[in-house]
């Protein structure tokens, strides 16, 4: 039985990895595991969690490399080291490098913390987001999945998930209902892509 190897990216608390992991130990994500965890901040919280299910773990950081074409070269180096089927960005503050998100073109995909095409793009990260749709008067906001390509938050989206946003919503507890429909879709695109290559 084909088992894919699927490595995800981290810079902060590592919910969504965590959301991953649950579901492959608990048989709803299946023929996959987690190989290799990337995180471009070596305090991040999504580290521990991965040293706590003896996953294999390493820091990439922008600050250590001349240039994103020889981060790009290290990133995909580790990536191939892992036999990385699906990579898996979970809150991941960088930018992808070119060389790696054109190597994994279909195979790559992220979770964001709206509703994109709107508040999406450069600056739109992490408690921002739910900021700036505080800030826009909606009424609903949510998180899409969508495959990487090289714009930011631009390729094709895979799966959304709405949430209404509520009167006197703090950006934080936006975040938080957010945060677990998150889990729920993204979740639900791994099992999807494993399947779609399955019924190949
Ligand atoms: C999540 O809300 C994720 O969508 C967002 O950062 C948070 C990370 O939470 N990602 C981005 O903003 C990427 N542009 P987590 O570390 O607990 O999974």
């Amino acid at each position: 039985m084909v088992i894919y190897n699927i490595s995800v990216l981290v810079s902060g608390g590592g919910t969504n990895l965590q959301a991953i992991i649950d579901t492959i130990n608990d048989g709803t994500i299946k023929n996959a595991r987690i190989g290799l965890i990337i995180s471009s901040n070596p305090k991040a919280y999504a580290l521990e969690r991965a040293d706590r299910e003896g996953i294999h773990t390493s820091v990439i950081r922008k600050k250590d490399f001349k240039n994103d074409e020889a981060r790009g070269e290290a990133m995909a180096r580790e990536l191939a080291g892992a036999k990385t089927d699906l990579i898996v960005l979970a809150g991941y503050m960088n930018i992808v490098p070119e060389k790696v998100v054109n190597e994994y073109e279909g195979r790559i995909m992220n979770i964001h913390p709206a509703l994109l095409p709107k508040f999406g793009g450069l600056g739109f990260y992490g408690l921002n987001v739910h900021k700036a749709v505080l800030a826009a008067g909606e009424k609903e906001s949510g998180a899409t999945v969508h495959f990487v390509d090289n714009g930011v938050d631009t390729g094709a989206v895979i799966k959304q998930g709405k949430v209404p946003v509520l009167a006197g919503d703090s950006p934080e507890q936006l975040a938080d209902r957010v945060l677990e429909v998150e889990h729920k879709i993204l979740v639900e695109a791994i099992v999807e892509w494993i399947a779609s290559l399955r019924s190949q």
